[in-house]
């Protein structure tokens, strides 16, 4: 049996949205930060039939079977049990399938012997799902063209962001990733614009963290959000992510930051808020974010390193 972990990545510059051909390419480039105390755990062993056990409870999760099934036919490996488990809420807008396709795609390579390198290992798990290309390395990590491969931009210790993450709800979400951005890309009047305008934010948050400038970042990453928020919601039919916590918690970021704290929010395609602060100002803003009403849990992490199998 072989065992690999990864960790989810909080997308600062949020892809949303695919090239209109296959092979799972975004249209847009991305940045995130890998964080490292959410953990997803994959084991993977021989077996006589294909099974796969997700969180404790059988699965036929059709992404990760055709994700298997393309392994399969490219490396020639024959039955694996998978079991995979994950110490934060799944399918909520916290990551899940990156972390998840990400340990995968290590696990079956040191099992299976297949000595794929990171960057090989980051193709695979583009297909499965394009922002678990990202968790295959720590601290900070691009994923851009021209050949949409995920790459290291910094190592967690270039600068030590935390990251607060407010669950203010534990439900699957309505609309999964996929079938949102593929509704955005036909039907939001603002596709064109966001895909013309996120190079651009892009390189403003490349240089932001090559400066360490947390106001910088602060700007773009707000922007790049709430742009991917503007086109969900003018999508038809829309899709609105939040719950009345979720805004609670933005408000609160920002009335936070207008009182001299670093901190600025994030938010993907679910109700969860993810504040981003300087070391200092984590403990207050985590404490903060816990006295929202509808805040179920507040969890804290630093930045973290990329998916690795157990020695
Ligand atoms: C809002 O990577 O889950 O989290 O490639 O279709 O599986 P698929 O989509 P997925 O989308 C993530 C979207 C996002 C923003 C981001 O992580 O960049």
């Amino acid at each position: 049996m072989t065992t690999a972990r990864a960790h989810p990545n909080v997308a600062l510059i949020k892809y949303w949205g695919k090239q209109a051909k296959p092979g799972n390419f975004p249209a847009t480039p991305s940045l995130s930060i890998t964080l490292s105390e959410l953990t997803t755990t994959t084991r993977v062993d021989d077996a006589d039939e294909d099974a796969l056990v997700l969180n404790g409870n059988p699965s036929r999760d059709a992404k990760i079977v055709e994700f298997v099934a393309a392994l399969r036919t490219e490396f020639g490996f024959g039955p694996l049990a998978i079991e995979t488990d994950s110490n934060f809420p799944t399918s909520a807008g916290l990551a899940s399938s990156a972390s998840g396709f990400a340990a995968l795609i290590t696990a079956i390579d040191a099992h299976c012997g297949l000595e794929l390198d990171a960057a090989v290992r980051s193709q695979f798990a583009r297909r499965g799902s394009a922002s678990a290309a990202r968790s295959l390395f720590g601290g900070y990590v691009t994923l851009e063209p021209p050949n949409w491969q995920a790459r290291p931009l910094a190592a967690p210790e270039h600068w030590d962001l935390r990251v607060a993450v407010a669950v203010t709800s534990t439900a699957p979400k309505k609309i999964g990733s996929t079938e949102g951005m593929e509704r955005s890309r036909l039907t939001s009047p603002y596709f064109d614009a966001w895909v013309g305008t996120a190079a651009a934010d892009f390189e403003d948050a490349v240089a932001a963290i090559n400066q360490r400038d947390f106001d910088k970042l602060t700007d773009v990453a707000e922007l790049s959000c709430m742009k991917m928020h503007g086109l969900m919601l003018t999508s038809k039919p829309a899709l609105n992510y939040w719950n009345g916590a979720s805004v609670d918690c933005m408000n609160l970021v920002r009335e936070l930051r207008a009182a001299g704290h670093g901190v600025f929010f994030t938010n993907d395609a679910g109700p969860q808020i993810k504040a981003i602060c300087l070391p200092a100002e984590i403990h207050r803003v985590a404490a903060e974010l816990r006295g929202v009403p509808g805040v179920i849990e507040v969890l804290e992490s630093r930045l973290g390193g990329g998916a690795a199998a157990d020695p």
